[in-house]
């Protein structure tokens, strides 16, 4: 009886862990076409992000700074299309990493501002290509381990 409790808890627990990526808000069949990282970059100057985001490696016009929230460089797991469309069009879902939550959100919200009224689909499409292409995966570091004589 215990062993039949135990594993309908194993199941259940289970089927919380892997629910979430099925049903009909899961992102199973999300695909975006190929963006232009080049197009992207000019894309990201004329909405601006750049008042608030600097981009490893690359050099931005000025501007009036409102934020500096870093895109891109090291990382130890490459961002995916998924999760940089998810930062730009809904960037309350899950806030950068790294940051006081006071600072880059204001009642759980983020600070980033909203574009998707004013954005096309091609703009976002060429902005996630572009900063992906900024996110360098660190390397592999292997852990010193004191051999025993
Ligand atoms: C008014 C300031 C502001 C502007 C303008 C802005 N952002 Fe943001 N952005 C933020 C803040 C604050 C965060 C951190 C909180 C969060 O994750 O939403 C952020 C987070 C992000 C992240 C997630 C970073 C991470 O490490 O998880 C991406 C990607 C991003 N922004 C892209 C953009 C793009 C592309 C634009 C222009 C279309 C833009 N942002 C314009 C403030 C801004």
């Amino acid at each position: 009886m215990r062993h039949i409790i135990v594993t309908l808890i194993a199941g259940l627990c289970l089927i919380g862990v892997c629910g979430c990526d099925s049903g009909p808000k899961s992102s199973k069949g999300f695909s975006l076409p190929d963006g232009d990282a080049k197009t992207g970059e000019a894309v990201f100057v004329e909405l601006k992000c750049h008042a608030c985001h600097t981009v490893s490696g690359i050099e931005l016009p000025e501007i009036e700074r409102e934020q500096s929230i870093a895109l891109g460089g090291q990382v130890a797991r490459i961002k995916t299309y998924g999760e940089l469309v998810t930062a730009i069009i809904n960037p309350s879902h899950k806030l950068a990493k790294g940051y006081p939550p006071e600072e880059v959100a204001a009642d759980g919200e983020s600070k980033m501002e909203n574009y998707n009224d004013a954005m096309t689909v091609t703009q976002l499409i060429d902005l996630v290509a572009f900063l992906q292409s900024r996110y360098e995966l660190e390397p592999y570091q292997p852990t010193d381990y004191y051999m025993y004589p």
